[in-house]
Order: structure tokens, then C-alpha cells, then sequence
């Protein structure tokens, strides 16, 4: 079987990693690729943006199974592209991945359900968004979201109304977000701790995957600003055995039956992101993807055929008995570039990654890498997740910060306190 994973980041990588120990793929192929795809799969100069140029080379390269990573090209249609050309891919439609690329529809979709999610108001409007606020029926603070992707940006916590009325100019006025900020939602704001729950759907039936803990903020005991993911534990040691039960109940199923029902069937990985509050488990907000770097430790600890799991996802017969994963305990740590996640350079030379790679129970995906003329260089902000698996978490933990100090790059900086903490941070 010939496969097709789209993307460059360490949560392709990842895969591309464990399809490629699957008897039955005789060919794996990234595009773009980075720098270590290249030791599991061919990397194919295509921009993970351009879906007509992917589904040309599916066709001429007669791939048998595309997966998609990351979220932009799900929301141009890779999926509907590739179905109408009789390609079989794993993923949502366009449509199912509304639930990511508009945060109104989502949020409108968990209001319609009673999925739980904090209170929220649309404007389109400037006034709109301040006879809101003015109403203070929100309560204070406040949370003003530009309506599509932004990138990860675009999500701003107004503690005051000068803060609230900056952002809803920076959003709707000077549409800083571009076309994303056509809508603005407010929400309120939620307190507690926040968690990802991750599951794959055949679009009725869900395959839960091992829980994790990330760490977002950039530098130890959670300080620094927020980044894409710092590093991350599985499972997480907040999510008991009744929290799962809950969220599965009332969140993770309402939401797979009720998209179905509304014609827009969810067929891929779906990731939640919830806030823990006092009532319980509620939706921030969806990802209608794998998580970065989630996926690292869930795909050490996988311990059947991702082939079998993605083809029964897309055939709407996953099993999740049938599904085994291991009982270790798995991390990952990212190695980022100097200032990330703010401007950061490019281009420097990385030592030390085979004698990293090449320690026990060691796996090093990388993410923003490049290899040219027989070097590795760094190309992106999160350059390198060191991950493995052991008995215990600090058994993990020790043997990937082993790791992590063989390797050296201008400017590299990592968290040193990834599953240190009881907190997460
Ligand atoms: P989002 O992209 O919608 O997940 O927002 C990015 C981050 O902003 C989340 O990971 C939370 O840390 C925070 N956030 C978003 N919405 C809320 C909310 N309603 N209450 C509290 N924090 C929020
Ligand atoms: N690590 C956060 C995400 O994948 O969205």
C-alpha cells in the first residue's frame, strides 16, 4: 500500500514513523516533508496548501491512502478533492472541518446540541461588539476571537473594556486578522485547567486515543508566552478514568452523532480542547486534527497498525476494543528555536542528532529541520520533539533529557520541567 502523509511538522514525522512499520505499507511519501521524514518516507516538494497539485500526484503515483496533518489543508477541501477523484484519504470534509476553520459554527453547533461550552455572542459589527461588552452580560474577563483560522492568533482575553474595545478595532476595524475578522465572537471567559482530549471518529463510532498533558507556555514552570506545544506526557495525570467517561458522554459523542445528523459526518481525528471548570468538562474550542506534540507520545505508545486504524476510520468500522496501546509512559520534549515563539532564525547547523537518535528507546521527530548536503539545519520554530516510552514517567523523562543534551544548535532552548510538574504548565 502506498501512503501519502501531508505535512512537515513532528506530528507527520510521527506518523509517517509508525505507518511506516506497518506490513502493509510498501511506500510512504511526506509532502512537504522536513528533514527527518526523509529517513522513514520520500519527501515530495509539494506545499501542503496545494491540493490540486497533491491529488496529481496521488493520481500518478497511485497512492492508496492519504493522511492529512495539519488543519489549513482540511478546511481548502483536501478531503472533497480527493474523494472526487476516487482517492482514498483520512480526514474531515470541508464542511465537517467547519468545526475548526469557524469558531461561530462551532460554537453555534454546541449551543444547538447543549454540548457544554462557555456563554458566547456573535457581532459583525464594531457596534454590535460593543452593545455587547457595554451589556457586560458576559461578566468580566472577556474573550474576543477573530471568526476563522488566524493561525493560532487572533484569540484575545480583554481583562477591561479599553482592552475589549482595542481588540474588537484590531479585529473588525483594522482587520489585523484579515478575512477572519468578518465575524467576531465574545465569549466568556472560562476558569480551570485546561486539557485536550483527541479521538478518532468513522464518523458515527470513536476511537479514543491514549490521553496527554501539554505544556504551552514557552519556558519553565509555565511561564513565558504560549506556544504551538512545548512538550507533552501520555497519559495525562488529569484525566481519571470518571472524567473520561464524562467527556466521552457529553462531549466527544453529542458532537460525532449531531454532525452526522446535520449531513456534515465527521470522518478523521478530532481533537477537544476543554477547560475543566467547576461544572465540569466544556469545549473551548475543536481542532479537526491530530495534535502537535501530542501525537509523539500517543504514537510510541500505539502498539497496533495505524494502516488497519486510519482504513477502518475511513470504511466506518473502527473498533476501539480491537485497538491496543501500551501500558508505558511516553514523552516528548521539543527543542525550539532561539526566540520562538516570537521571531526566530533559521538555518543553523544541528549536531549531535545521531548519537541522540541512537540511544535506547530514543525516537527524534523532527519538525522544523531541513537536510542539505549532507547536514541538518533548522528551519522553523519548533525544530525537534526527543520522545520515548518507559516503564515510568521519570524513566521517560530521564532517558529523553539524556538525549536532548547530545544535541546542540545556535540558540536551541527547551523546557527542562516536561511531566515535572503535578500541575500542568
Ligand atoms: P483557542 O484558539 O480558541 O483555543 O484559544 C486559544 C487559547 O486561549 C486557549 O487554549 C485558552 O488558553 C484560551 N481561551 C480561549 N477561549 C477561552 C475562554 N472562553 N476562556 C478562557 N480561556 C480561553
Ligand atoms: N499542541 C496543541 C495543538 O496541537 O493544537
Amino acid at each position: 500500500m502506498k501512503i501519502l502523509v501531508v505535512g512537515s511538522g513532528g506530528r507527520e514525522h510521527a506518523l509517517a514513523w509508525k505507518l511506516a512499520q506497518s506490513p502493509k505499507a510498501t511506500r510512504i511519501s511526506c509532502a512537504p516533508g522536513n528533514g527527518g521524514t526523509r529517513l522513514v518516507a520520500e519527501n515530495i516538494p509539494i506545499s501542503d496548501h496545494d491540493v490540486a497539485k497533491l491529488a496529481d500526484f496521488a493520481l500518478q503515483s497511485g497512492i492508496d491512502l492519504t493522511v492529512v496533518g495539519p488543519e489549513v489543508p482540511l478546511s481548502l477541501g483536501l478531503v472533497d478533492a480527493f474523494e472526487s477523484k476516487g482517492l482514498r484519504v483520512f480526514g474531515p470534509t470541508r464542511k465537517a472541518a467547519e468545526l475548526e476553520s469557524s469558531k461561530i459554527f462551532a460554537k453555534q453547533f454546541m449551543a444547538r446540541h447543549k454540548i457544554p461550552t462557555g456563554r458566547f455572542k456573535t457581532a459583525d459589527s464594531a457596534d454590535k461588539a460593543r452593545a455587547v461588552l457595554q451589556s457586560g452580560e458576559l461578566g468580566w474577563p472577556v474573550v474576543l476571537k477573530a471568526d476563522g483560522l488566524a493561525a493560532g492568533k487572533g484569540v484575545i482575553i480583554a481583562g477591561t473594556p479599553a482592552e475589549a474595545e482595542a481588540a474588537v478595532r484590531a479585529i473588525l476595524v483594522e482587520r489585523q486578522f484579515g478575512s477572519a475578522g468578518d465575524h467576531l465572537l465574545i465569549e466568556e471567559f472560562l476558569r480551570g485547567r485546561e486539557t485536550s482530549f483527541i479521538v478518532i471518529s468513522d464518523g458515527t463510532q470513536v476511537l479514543p486515543l491514549v490521553t496527554t498533558m501539554d505544556h504551552k507556555a514557552a519556558y519553565d514552570g509555565g511561564k513565558g508566552p504560549n506556544t504551538g506545544g512545548m512538550g507533552t506526557i501520555s497519559p495525562s495525570p488529569h484525566v481519571d478514568r470518571a472524567l473520561f467517561a464524562q467527556v466521552m458522554s457529553t462531549i466527544v459523542l453529542p458532537t460525532v452523532t449531531r454532525m452526522k445528523e446535520e449531513g456534515r459526518t465527521y470522518k478523521g481525528a478530532l481533537y477537544c480542547g476543554l477547560m475543566l471548570t467547576a461544572e465540569g468538562p466544556k469545549v473551548l474550542e475543536y481542532n479537526c486534527r491530530f495534535g502537535d506534540p501530542e501525537t509523539q507520545p500517543q504514537m510510541l505508545r500505539l502498539e497496533s497498525d495505524l494502516v488497519d486504524i486510519l482504513n477502518a476510520a475511513i470504511d466506518g468500522n473502527v473498533l476501539a476494543d480491537e485497538v491496543r496501546w501500551n501500558a508505558k509512559a511516553a514523552g516528548c520534549v521539543i527543542l525550539a528555536s532561539g526566540g520562538y515563539p516570537g521571531p526566530y532564525e533559521k538555518g543553523r547547523l544541528i549536531r549531535g542528532l545521531e548519537t541522540a537518535a541512537a540511544k535506547p528507546g530514543i525516537a527524534v521527530f523532527h519538525a522544523g529541520t531541513q537536510f542539505e548536503n549532507g547536514a541538518y539545519r533548522t528551519s522553523g520554530g519548533r525544530v525537534l520533539g526527543v520522545c520515548a516510552a518507559g516503564r515510568t514517567l521519570k524513566d521517560a523523562m530521564d532517558r529523553i533529557y539524556a538525549a536532548a543534551s547530545e544535541i546542540e544548535f545556535d540558540g536551541a532552548h527547551y523546557r527542562s520541567d516536561i511531566g515535572a510538574a503535578a500541575e500542568p504548565v
